[in-house]
């Protein structure tokens, strides 16, 4: 059997792993083993999604927690380092762009174990964010690339990257939203938050772009006061910026807002009742930007890029930037119904997960 590492660290990790793990027990060629880095350890951020998306414990959890940048990612690979001595895996798969995704690519490549990074290829362009660095590095050492969109294909053709190497499969994430999304259907979070389908808006919000600078926190809260005013607002609050509100002294504008609805982190099936029932989205997320467009739901982008542009010229997303003008006017026009025409971008159809598998299998001789 070909023993594979799959590695989970942080919220947007276990819904694309949930549809990698079922395929690959599945599979009577491999053989799958979940190790959690603990980069996020709330119960809301990570241990509730696994009973949710019925993804198996994990074999081991480093319990890394929070840290600075490099110290995190220390850590990790550390502890990752001693897991892979003991395993000795043949590959480790892993998603995404978070430091988790990174420290472990680089503890396996120096081990000369395989690596399969699952969407490669996205790039923001902006070596500002820590996710970027994170991508351009994991890329640079993976053995197979597996990216979500031609896009990211391009991407890394330009730079330089062995087209073997690069397989275009589709959205993971796609595959968890289409399966559970009938589950989500049948929670009653509107109920729970007094609120009626298509008459309110969901918000999630946790780039440090946003919310680690006080003035554009700040900003942004000053014109959800605004907006509050006109359509009811659900924001599921993401720990490091419920940390910087009480930091910054910015609870008032919370307070001022009683349109504003407060909650913590919500769980994946509440969370998509929640956005797949909402008038529009507003987010800094990479992921939502994501499922917005398979739900054609209008999803509203508060930053300066994406590296996931598939989202604007084929689904339903726009990019705003720290233009609040700009927030407000294309939040009017979700409220009004004046949004533009989107489709679902080529392979977002639940199936990527089996094509995973299957390229897995043959690019590693194991059929
Ligand atoms: C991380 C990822 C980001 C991803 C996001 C998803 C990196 C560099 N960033 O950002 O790409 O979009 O996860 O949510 O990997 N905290 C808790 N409880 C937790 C986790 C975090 O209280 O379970 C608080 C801590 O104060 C911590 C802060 O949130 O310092 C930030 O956590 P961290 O994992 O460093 O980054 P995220 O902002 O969550
Ligand atoms: N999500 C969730 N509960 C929430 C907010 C988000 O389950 O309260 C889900 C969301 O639907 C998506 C994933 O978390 O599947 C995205 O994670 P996050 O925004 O933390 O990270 P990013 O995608 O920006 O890296």
């Amino acid at each position: 059997m070909y023993k594979i590492i799959n590695v989970v660290g942080a919220r947007p990790n276990f819904m694309k792993i949930a549809p990698i793990m079922k395929q690959m027990n599945g599979s009577n060629l491999i053989e799958p083993i979940l190790v959690h880095t603990g980069q996020h350890y709330d119960e809301k951020m990570s241990d509730l999604f696994f009973n949710e998306l019925e993804i198996p414990r994990p074999s081991v959890n480093l319990e890394v927690g929070s840290d600075s940048q490099a110290k995190q990612v220390a850590k990790i690979m550390e502890r990752f380092d001693d897991i892979c001595n003991e395993v000795k895996p043949d590959a480790i798969l892993v998603v995404g762009d978070v430091n988790s995704t990174m420290a472990c690519s680089l503890v396996a490549s120096k081990l000369g174990i395989k690596v399969i990074h699952m969407e490669a290829g996205l790039r923001s362009y902006d070596r500002s964010m820590p996710e970027e660095i994170n991508r351009l590095v994991t890329d640079s050492i993976a053995d197979l690339l597996l990216t979500p969109s031609a896009d990211g294909t391009e991407n890394l053709l330009k730079e330089g990257i062995a087209t073997d190497k690069i397989f275009f499969v589709g959205n993971i994430m796609i595959d968890t939203l289409f399966h559970f999304l009938p589950k989500a259907n049948k929670t009653n979070i509107l109920e729970k938050l007094n609120i009626e389908s298509n008459d309110y808006a969901a918000i999630t919000l946790h780039r440090p772009s946003n919310v680690d600078n006080p003035l554009n926190l700040e900003n942004i809260l000053k014109t959800f006061n605004i907006l509050q005013k006109d359509i009811k607002i659900v924001f599921p609050i993401h720990p490091r910026t419920i940390k910087n509100i009480k930091t910054f002294g910015l609870g008032h504008l919370i307070d001022d807002s009683p349109n504003l609805l407060l909650t913590e982190p919500l769980g994946y099936l509440e969370f998509q009742k929640l956005m797949s029932n909402s008038k529009f989205v507003i987010t800094d997320s990479g992921g939502v930007q994501e499922e917005t467009t398979a739900l054609k739901i209008p999803c509203i982008t508060v930053r300066e890029n994406t590296e996931r542009p598939v989202t604007i010229t084929e689904g339903s997303n726009e990019l705003v930037g720290f233009d609040m003008e700009k927030l407000l006017y294309y939040s009017h026009k979700a409220m009004n119904n004046q949004w533009k025409e989107s489709k679902i971008p080529v392979y977002w159809d639940g199936n990527t997960a089996v094509r995973v598998i299957d390229i897995i299998e043959k690019y590693f001789g194991l059929k």
